[in-house]
Order: C-alpha cells, then structure tokens, then sequence
C-alpha cells in the first residue's frame, strides 16, 4: 500500500540462508527491531487505519498525540501526521479494542501497536505456556502440527480485535489465531502483519479474511 514503508522494511529485512532448515531463506526481522526511527515508522504505519483508543478515555486535550509523539521526528512529522495522512485508502480510522499478537515475534509487533493505539493486548501463544484455562486450535505445518491457544476469557463477547504477526507465510497459524479469537466471540476486524511470503499463497488461504501487509515479497 505505501511504498515508502515497504521499502523501509526491505531496507531492514535480513535474509538467513537455510534457517530453520536447508533450502529456507528466513526472512529476520531483528534489524527492522534494532532500529528505532524503523521500528517506531512501522509501527505508526500499522496503527495508521485504526482509531487511537486511548482518547476513549481523556478528555479533549489530554491525548496521546501529544506525549512523546515528536521524539524520533523532525517538527511537524509526528505521529498525527504520519497516521492521518499517508493511508488514504481507509479516510475512518476503524475502531478496535484490542490488539492480539502470535507468538513469539507477533508479541514484538503487537505489544508496541497495541500500546500505540492505546488498547489491551492478548497474547496468542503456543500450547503449553498460558497459566489460565485456553481454547486450542491445532493445525498443519509442512511437517506435522502446531497448536496454539488463548485464554478462554481473553476477549469479550463482541470485542473488536486487531490480529497481528510480524510475518505472514503459509497462513495456517493466523488462520488458527483468527478462528481461535473468533470462537471465542471476538470480531477480528483484519490481520496485519509486516512481512508477507506471497509465493506460499498464505492470502489466498485466508479467503474472505481481511489481509494487509506492509511489505510483500513476491
Ligand atoms: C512464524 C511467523 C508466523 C508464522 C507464519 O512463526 O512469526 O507466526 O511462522 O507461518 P505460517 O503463515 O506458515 O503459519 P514461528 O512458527 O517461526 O514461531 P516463532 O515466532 O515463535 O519463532
């Protein structure tokens, strides 16, 4: 959608030959991470078509976009501008009230949208980790399965859910989260995710779902 963000993100995108295994070029988003102006203009760029939360709850004046917003930008580039302005495909900021992430990098991405916006986070993670009662949904990997869960009381009835991960491939693990928020009575109203594989046809997989990525490699 903008082609500054994307090429940001190819800028500080590394790729790892043969990780997890032979033949697999791992697309490492650590440098992206690394770099703080990057990582906060991603950031932005991901929040852009959604509704800052937190004014929810001030009062007129009392906002986020007045705290903190200007530090790694020029006068006059913070962070209203850069939300408002460059995503002109979506004129209303749709309004969520949670932002879910996958673990583990999708917690990276997440908390800090999450945070960005102003909303609660729910964590979407492997089996096993979560202390209270979860929800569960297995699905298949190349080889074999993976099941991930969410508390059963993770969202409410109703809620309004952001979906994030850093890197969307095959689509079987956001499709799984997506179910999973779903099931539990959630709207997930898109997922987002930084990078996208499209030659493993993940979009595709996710059908009617709603899909944006900052950065496509074809
Ligand atoms: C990666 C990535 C996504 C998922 C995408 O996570 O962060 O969550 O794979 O793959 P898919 O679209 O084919 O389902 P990974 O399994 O490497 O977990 P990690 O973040 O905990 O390392």
């Amino acid at each position: 959608s903008d082609p500054d963000v994307s090429d940001l993100v190819a800028a500080h995108l590394r790729d790892v030959p043969d990780f997890p295994k032979p033949g697999v070029v791992f697309k490492d988003i650590t440098p992206l991470l690394g770099d703080g102006p990057a990582f906060g203009e991603v950031i932005r760029a991901l929040a852009a078509r959604y509704a800052d939360g937190s004014r929810r709850h001030t009062t007129a004046g009392e906002g986020r976009t007045a705290d903190g917003s200007g530090r790694h930008t020029t006068a006059g580039e913070g962070r209203t501008a850069a939300g408002s302005g460059r995503h002109t495909g979506s004129p209303v900021p749709q309004r969520i009230d949670a932002v879910a992430g996958i673990e583990a990098r999708g917690f990276i991405i997440g908390g800090a949208l999450a945070h960005e916006l102003g909303v609660g986070f729910v964590p979407v993670r492997k089996v096993g980790k979560l202390p209270g009662a979860t929800v569960q949904r297995t699905y298949d990997l190349e080889y074999g399965t993976a099941t991930i869960e969410i508390h059963t009381d993770a969202v409410t009835p109703g809620q309004r859910v952001l979906l994030v991960d850093d890197v969307l491939a095959t689509g079987g693990t956001a499709i799984a989260a997506w179910d999973l928020l779903e099931g539990a009575g959630a709207e997930v109203v898109a997922f987002e995710t930084v990078v996208e594989l499209a030659f493993l046809g993940g979009r595709a997989a996710l059908g009617e779902r709603s899909v944006r990525a900052l950065h496509v490699v074809e």
